[in-house]
């Protein structure tokens, strides 16, 4: 039972404790520039002390800066021999005039009120690098007569461990992150003259630089528009001669109407060998009535040609 209640209580003063220190508020500095860490405490009675304390990452916790309600502050020249630490607001607000990369890590701030309560301020504070100009690399994978293949590879030469990087390309948007990103494209002459954007961030600054396809691409354009030209060839080599081809059938047929329509029957009247030596062939235009002779009539048609 005693035992129980010990736990209890041991549980209790850890929580206490950790509740105390609550979750660090998150601030992200950009290099070179100035911010302030300023504390959300409310307090309700005057200051007595507030002092600020620095852990960089994976080392030990330093105080840097200290503030009495004699109103005197001041911060350790040892740990700010450039004095970029400024205290204001009865030591509530700590001033980082010019942010350096070793300035990450968690800042704390332990304020002492006139009834000698305690209160404590926490910050993890991350210091980013300005995105420095990305680079985009184009390798042409391989090109045909309507297909571009590419890769487009952007990249910083940094070496900040995360970033963001977005590639925008009409309406399209594709992120990934890291230091570098990779985008395998297949391109039809439509996107080939389109522009693509690589957007890169950190959550403090960003920059970006844009690519239009290699000229290597473009090759297409004049594939295709070869192309147009070879269809237009075989248009014409395929359709001028049907449609000479249908213009002389045409004249042929309506010829022909003509020519059927204008049939002379012509009668030739043989005359049987066997009453006269010779035949007499006589042309006339309406067949005798009165033939003495055997006649045959034939007609006898032009053949148009
Ligand atoms: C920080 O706060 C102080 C006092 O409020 C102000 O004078 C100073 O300009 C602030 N600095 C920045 C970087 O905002
Ligand atoms: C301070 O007080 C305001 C309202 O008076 C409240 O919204 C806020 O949460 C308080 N902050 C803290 C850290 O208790
Ligand atoms: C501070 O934030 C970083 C990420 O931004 C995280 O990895 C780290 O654990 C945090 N530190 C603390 C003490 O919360
Ligand atoms: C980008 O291309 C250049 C020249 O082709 C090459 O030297 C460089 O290694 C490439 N960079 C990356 C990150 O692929
Ligand atoms: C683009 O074409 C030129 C010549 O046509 C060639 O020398 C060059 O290597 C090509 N570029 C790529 C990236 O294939
Ligand atoms: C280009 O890429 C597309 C899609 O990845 C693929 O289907 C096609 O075969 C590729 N074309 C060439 C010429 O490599």
């Amino acid at each position: 039972m005693l035992k129980a209640v010990a736990e209890i209580w041991v549980i209790a003063l850890v929580l206490h404790v950790w509740g105390e220190q609550g979750t660090p508020l998150h601030l992200n500095g950009l290099l070179s520039q100035a911010i302030n860490l300023t504390s959300d405490l409310n307090v309700t009675q005057p200051v007595r002390d507030s002092f600020w304390y620095f852990t960089p990452s994976g080392r030990r916790k330093k105080r840097i800066c200290e503030f009495r309600n004699d109103k005197t502050h001041h911060c350790d020249k040892w740990n700010d021999p450039r004095e970029r630490f400024e205290l204001y607001n009865d030591g509530m607000t700590l001033e980082i005039k010019s942010v350096m990369l070793e300035d990450s890590g968690i800042f704390e701030l332990l304020v002492t009120l006139q009834d000698r309560t305690t209160e404590t301020s926490l910050f993890n504070f991350t210091v980013y690098e300005p995105v420095p100009s990305p680079k985009i690399n184009i390798t042409l994978e391989n090109v045909n007569a309507d297909r571009c293949n590419i890769t487009l590879y952007c990249f910083v030469m940094s070496s900040a461990p995360m970033l963001s990087f977005v590639w925008k390309y009409g309406n399209q948007e594709r992120e990934s992150y890291g230091n570098g990103f990779r985008i395998e494209l297949s391109l039809t002459p439509k996107d080939s003259s389109m522009e693509y954007h690589c957007l890169v961030r950190n959550p403090v600054s960003q920059n970006m630089a844009s690519v239009l396809p290699p000229q290597n691409c473009s090759i297409i354009h004049n594939g295709q528009s070869r192309n147009k030209y070879y269809i237009m060839l075989s248009l014409l080599i395929i359709v001028f001669p049907l449609a000479v081809w249908f213009v002389i059938v045409m004249n042929r047929t309506t010829k022909k109407g003509e020519v059927s329509a204008q049939t002379e029957r012509t009668y030739y009247e043989v005359e049987d060998l066997s009453s006269q030596k010779m035949s007499n062939v006589q042309q006339a235009k309406n067949p005798p009535e009165t033939a003495k002779a055997q006649t045959i009539y034939c007609v006898l048609q032009r053949d148009g040609e």
